[in-house]
């Protein structure tokens, strides 16, 4: 994996001599949507499911001149938003089971395929009824339009940050989940039609439905552009293809928001945003440790190795820290912000954290994972009234130097106030 990574990092020279011209008449649509024929059913019209739409609503809306952009629960890098989500339901009071496409935007589901002895199940090795399965594609073209091959990065994080969104909403509910990656997302693409414009990267189920082992679909899925015009990339469909390792273990027993009440954790859904300036305060260490609780220990357990930069954490020293332990004092407010390509909110936050990782097969794993655990941090903060943004764009060199780690650096994460 290490070839894709360093084709895909921004180091000083590149970053003097590119040019980062972007004419945004030319970018492509966000979201995908079915001719009007297809059923759809809006969200709020269903006890159960209800709590779907925490995962991806409307929660803020900006103008940029005339141009009117509707923010999500979830963030996305550069707010172009590459992930789709497909559920598939059984056993839902007035519902037929079935596979639907999530449409944040209008808060429904839209029917694109009927189940009868079939089912997406078929494609993992565990081909009993579940009763809900969340399958999260990317559609990369939204992504790569901007942030050309950078783009398998982004497209990473925002699905992890999507995998944070759905276990949120779960959360809510009290329903037990299991994280999988593992199923045969080659042939799924095929049956869902996707033509490697669009592929799955991973996988919700939640507890068995039947005992019963499901077929293969029995028809092709309708699929519908998920752009209203696209290019090929190959080398992020390359990477895709190459990324793909075996088996990576089922995410189960996370306990990582559960110490949030109920109308607490759905305020915080509502309420999560990405700053956009730090008013340079300070935050307390009880504040640090309530944000970071259990997640320096989930990160670890899968070598997920976290540094950061304490800005401005009271009473805890200033300097860099690796996990957390400190490994070299000192102000580096300035470096921070140089680091995170020049952002001054590196720099201004309390602390950055900086998620890192050694190269390995399971590259794609734990760079969603990194957006899943950065999804936590959000709403986490958020419940203080703390702010926080991910920031995705970094000089690799310099931060691996900084940081004197031959990990690759795959995230920066600023939390402040
Ligand atoms: C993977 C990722 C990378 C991001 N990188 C940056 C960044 O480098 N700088 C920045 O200011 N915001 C960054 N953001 C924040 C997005 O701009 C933000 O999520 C988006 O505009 C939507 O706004 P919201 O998060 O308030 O809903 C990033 C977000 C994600 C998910």
């Amino acid at each position: 994996m290490q070839k894709f990574h360093d084709k895909t990092d921004i180091n000083a020279k590149k970053y003097l001599t590119g040019s980062n011209f972007i004419d945004y008449r030319t970018q492509p649509r966000a979201y995908k949507s079915y001719p009007s024929f297809f059923l759809s059913f809006n969200l709020d019209d269903f006890e159960e499911l209800k709590f779907i739409k925490n995962i991806g609503k409307i929660t803020a809306s900006k103008t940029y001149g005339n141009v009117k952009v509707d923010l999500r629960a979830n963030p996305s890098a550069g707010g172009l938003y590459p992930s789709e989500i497909y559920i598939q339901l059984r056993g839902i009071k007035s519902l037929v089971n079935g596979i639907y496409h999530y449409e944040a935007i209008e808060n429904k589901i839209t029917l694109i395929h009927e189940l009868s002895n079939d089912g997406v199940e078929y494609y993992f090795e565990d081909k009993f009824q579940k009763k809900i399965i969340f399958l999260i594609s990317n559609a990369y073209f939204r992504s790569d339009w901007k942030y050309e091959k950078r783009a398998i990065r982004y497209i990473l994080l925002d699905t992890g940050h999507l995998l944070g969104s759905i276990y949120a909403a779960l959360e809510l509910e009290k329903i037990p989940f299991n994280i999988d990656f593992n199923f045969d997302k080659n042939s799924l693409n095929e049956d869902f039609s996707f033509d490697k414009f669009e592929s799955f990267y991973t996988s919700v189920f939640t507890q068995i439905h039947k005992e019963l082992e499901c077929k293969k679909l029995r028809t092709p899925i309708v699929n519908v552009s998920a752009c209203d015009y696209q290019l090929k990339e190959n080398f992020i469909e390359e990477f895709y293809i190459e990324a793909q390792k075996d088996f990576f273990p089922i995410v189960s027993n996370i306990n990582l928001l559960n110490d949030l009440k109920k109308e607490d954790l759905q305020e915080a859904i509502n309420n999560r945003r990405s700053i956009r300036a730090f008013k340079k305060e300070e935050i307390s260490k009880d504040d640090f440790l309530f944000i970071t609780k259990n997640i320096f220990e989930f990160a670890q357990k899968y070598e997920i190795e976290i540094y950061f930069i304490n800005n401005n954490v009271k009473d805890m020293k200033k300097g860099l820290y690796k996990n957390v332990n400190l490994q070299k004092e000192g102000d580096f407010k300035e470096i921070a912000t140089k680091l995170a390509l020049n952002q001054k909110l590196s720099g201004d936050s309390a602390i950055t954290l900086f998620f890192t990782a050694k190269n390995s097969e399971e590259y794609f794993y734990l760079y969603i994972l990194t957006g899943f655990i950065s999804q936590i941090l959000y709403l986490r903060s958020t419940h203080l009234n703390i702010s926080c943004s991910g920031l995705g764009a970094y000089f690799d060199d310099i931060s691996k130097e900084f940081l004197e780690t031959e990990n690759n650096i795959f995230y920066l994460f600023a939390i402040g106030k």
